[in-house]
């Protein structure tokens, strides 16, 4: 019995934090396809390539190798880069490498793999239209812009990342913009997504909804 839980949705609304805990408590893996875009972005700006490059960062594809391990962890060739890809930098450069198509077609190819054993949880952007079609669940996660960008703000703070709240809105904007105006694969809801707004919810609130909506269709589908 496996089951594909895909939540969608724009910077920084929660999706990682609540998908994490529903991964917890109902056994599912989590996959944080964010994460793997971001250890691509890492990978480029430390080799010194411009971002906005599409042809010099697709040439860099066979050098990276991007695993998500036990814990959340991410590491980029063998490296342990979980904090190094919540940086500013990474931040205001990562929309740049998931709109490319070459990139975007190997890391799926990698999510894909990793969604063929075991039940999942998987957020990110394209995941109910592109990555998982025919995933059991499929969740889009909204807030308000200013949520957002206090919500992201408070998660720095608290790990000890520099930032300003400025700055933290005007990226969550920037990146909204460019993640849904790509041409590939871009951010909107599935056609069989259910809407979730959690502006005025809580974490636990919204964990709940969503084991509520997983057992439900679950049910439904006589899983
Ligand atoms: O969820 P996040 O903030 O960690 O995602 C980082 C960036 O990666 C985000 O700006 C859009 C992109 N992304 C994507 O295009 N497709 C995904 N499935 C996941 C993330």
């Amino acid at each position: 019995m496996r089951v594909c839980v895909a939540i969608d949705g724009p910077a920084a609304a929660g999706k990682s934090t609540v998908a994490k805990r529903v991964a917890t408590i109902l056994g599912y893996t989590y996959i944080d396809t964010g994460a793997m875009y971001r250890a691509f972005t890492l990978y480029c700006i430390e080799k010194g390539i411009n971002c906005e490059d599409e042809k010099a960062c697709v040439a860099v594809i066979p050098e990276v190798s991007i695993e998500l391990k036990p814990g959340n962890l991410v590491f980029l060739n063998g490296k342990d880069v979980s904090f190094d890809i919540r940086t500013p930098i990474v931040n205001a450069n990562v929309s740049y490498i998931a709109s490319y198509k070459d990139i975007r077609l190997a890391l799926v190819e990698l999510q894909r793999k990793m969604a063929e054993k075991h039940s999942v949880i998987m957020d990110g952007r394209d995941i109910g239209t592109y990555v998982l079609p025919k995933a059991e669940v499929k969740i889009y996660q909204i807030a308000s812009a200013e949520t957002r960008a206090i919500r992201r703000y408070k998660e720095n703070q608290e790990k000890g990342i520099a930032c300003t709240l400025d700055e933290i809105r005007e990226d969550v904007k920037k990146r909204d913009y460019i993640d849904s105006h790509r041409a590939f694969a871009p951010l909107k809801p599935a056609e069989d997504a259910i809407p979730l707004d959690t502006s005025d919810m809580s974490i636990e609130e919204v964990v709940n909804a969503i084991i509520d909506i997983i057992n439900k269709k679950i049910k439904e589908i006589g899983k």
